[in-house]
C-alpha cells in the first residue's frame, strides 16, 4: 500500500475519519509537525491503510458498509502515549505533601521512613481488587485526555511475592481496559526496611528470583531501576540490567533526578531505550545517550511538586539530537499528576520545550521510549490506528489550555472508545 492510496488491495475501507486537520507527528522536512488540511484517515483491521486529503480519498473503496466519521474540521492526532507512570499503588501521601509545603524535603521524608517506603506499606495492605479498581480509574482519567498507550511500573511491592502481585494487577488492567499498556518491572525502587544493611542480598533476590519468575509468567515487557543516592547505585542497577539483558528485556532508568549519579552514562552502557528525569545529567551523559540512541524522558510533574530548581539540559539534548519525551510520572509521592495535558503544559512552561516538541514528545518520541515506534506514535499508513480527536485547531493548543479538556474522541486500534463525558470515571460501553 502506498502513501497516497495507489494500492492494489481491492477491499473496502471499514471506517474513514474525514474532514479532519490531521497532525501526523511524522518527522517533517522543516517542521516537527506536518499537518494535512481537510484530511482523511481510512482504517482496516485496526491499522491505517490510507491517509491524505479528503478530496483524494479513493472513493471506490468506500461503500455502504464503510463507517464514516465526519470530524467537522476538528484536529486529529496520534493517540497520546504516557510512557512513565507508577499508577498502581495503595493509599496516598497528601500528608507528606503538606510537610513539604512546610519546608521538609523529599529526601528528608524518604530517609525518615516516609516516601516510597510508606506507599510500599499501604500498597502491601491493599487487596488486588482494590488496587485494580483505583488504577482503572486513573487509566480512564488519562484516556479522557487522549491517551491510547501507557506504561505502568510495578515498584511499590518490593519483595518477590508483592511485586509479582502488582505485575499481575498491571497485567489484568492491560486485559480489561481498552488501551495499550506496557508492563514494566521496576525491580530496584527503594530498599525495604527488612533488607536494611543487606543491600547486596536484596539486589540478588530481585535479580535471581523476582526477575526470572516474572518473565516466566509473561508479566514483563520492560525493566526499570531508580539510580540515585537515596535508592540504588549504578553498580547495583547494572547487575539488574545485565540480568534483564540476558532475557532480552529492554531497560529504562530513573536517572540523575536529584544529583548527577552517572545515570545517563549507565543508561547508555546498557543501550537503554530511555533515561528518565535527567535534571542533573552532564553534557557527557547527554553525549553518551545520543550515541546509544537513548531517549530523554522528562518528568516536569515531579520537578514541579518537589519545587526543584535545576531543569534538565534541554539545549544539550537538542544539540546532540537526543529525542525529547514528556510523561506524567503519575505516582502518589513526587508527582500526583494524572493528566498528560498538564505534563505537556509543564514541559513547556517549566522546562522551556516548544509546544511542538512537547507534542512530538507525547506521540512519536514517547512511542520510541517504549520501543513501539514502528507500531504507534504517528499517523501514517501501516501503523496501528490509535488516534485522538480534539476540539482544537493546532497541536500547540495541547500545551496552551489548562483545565479544559478539548478531547472529543479516543480511537484505539481503529475502535472508537465510548468514554462518558458527564461521568469522568465511567467506562460507558465497550470497544466499537
Ligand atoms: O519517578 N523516583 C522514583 N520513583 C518515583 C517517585 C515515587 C514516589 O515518590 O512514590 C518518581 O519520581
Ligand atoms: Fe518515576
Amino acid at each position: 500500500v502506498s502513501e497516497r492510496g495507489e494500492d492494489t488491495d481491492l477491499s473496502v475501507f471499514e471506517s474513514v475519519w474525514t474532514n479532519a486537520r490531521i497532525a501526523t507527528a511524522k518527522d517533517g522536512d522543516t517542521d516537527l509537525v506536518s499537518i494535512i488540511e481537510n484530511g482523511a484517515v481510512a482504517i482496516n483491521n485496526g491499522r491505517i491503510v490510507w491517509i491524505g486529503r479528503t478530496k483524494d480519498l479513493p472513493i471506490h473503496k468506500v461503500d455502504s458498509g464503510t463507517v464514516i466519521h465526519d470530524c467537522m474540521g476538528s484536529l486529529v492526532t496520534p493517540g497520546l502515549v504516557d510512557c512513565h507512570t507508577h499508577l498502581v499503588f495503595g493509599g496516598n501521601r497528601s500528608r507528606e505533601f503538606e510537610l513539604r509545603l512546610q519546608g521538609e524535603t523529599y529526601e528528608q521524608i524518604a530517609r525518615s521512613g516516609g516516601g516510597i517506603a510508606s506507599t510500599m506499606d499501604s500498597t502491601r495492605n491493599t487487596s488486588s481488587a482494590e488496587l485494580e479498581h483505583q488504577a482503572c480509574r486513573r487509566v480512564l482519567g488519562l484516556m479522557h485526555e487522549g491517551v491510547t498507550t501507557l506504561e505502568i511500573k510495578s515498584g511499590y511491592g518490593m519483595d518477590v511475592d508483592q511485586e509479582l502481585r502488582l505485575l499481575e494487577v498491571i497485567n489484568k488492567i492491560s486485559k480489561v481496559m481498552p488501551v495499550r499498556i506496557v508492563r514494566t518491572l521496576l525491580g530496584l525502587h527503594a530498599l525495604p526496611s527488612e533488607f536494611s544493611g543487606h543491600r547486596d542480598q536484596f539486589v540478588k533476590v530481585i535479580c535471581e528470583e523476582l526477575l526470572p519468575t516474572a518473565i516466566s509468567r509473561d508479566l514483563v515487557d520492560l525493566v526499570d531501576a531508580f539510580c540515585e543516592s537515596i535508592a540504588f547505585t549504578s553498580e547495583e542497577c547494572s547487575r539488574f540490567f545485565q540480568k534483564a539483558e540476558s532475557f532480552g528485556i529492554p531497560v529504562r532508568v530513573h536517572a540523575d533526578q536529584f544529583s548527577d549519579g552517572g545515570g545517563a552514562e549507565l543508561a547508555a552502557e546498557h543501550s537503554a531505550i530511555s533515561a528518565d528525569h535527567l535534571e542533573y545529567t552532564s553534557e557527557d551523559g547527554v553525549i553518551a545517550m545520543a550515541r546509544s540512541g537513548t531517549a530523554a524522558v522528562l518528568l516536569p510533574g515531579s520537578f514541579y511538586y518537589l519545587k526543584e530548581k535545576q531543569i534538565p539540559p534541554i539545549d544539550s539534548f537538542r544539540k546532540y539530537g537526543v529525542p525529547l519525551v514528556l510523561a506524567t510520572d503519575a505516582n502518589p509521592g513526587s508527582s500526583p499528576v494524572f493528566s498528560i495535558l498538564s505534563a505537556i503544559n509543564m514541559g513547556c512552561v517549566l522546562f522551556g520545550m516548544t509546544p511542538e516538541e512537547a507534542f512530538v514528545g507525547v506521540t512519536r518520541n514517547a512511542a520510541a521510549a517504549l520501543g513501539l515506534q514502528s507500531e504507534i506514535g504517528t499517523l501514517e499508513v501501516g501503523k496501528i490506528a490509535d488516534m485522538a480527536v480534539w476540539e482544537l485547531e493546532h497541536p500547540r493548543e495541547l500545551a496552551y489550555w489548562v483545565g479544559v479538556n478539548p478531547c472529543r474522541e479516543v480511537i484505539v486500534g481503529g475502535d472508537r472508545i465510548h468514554l462518558s463525558v458527564t461521568d469522568r470515571w465511567t467506562l460507558d460501553g465497550q470497544k466499537g
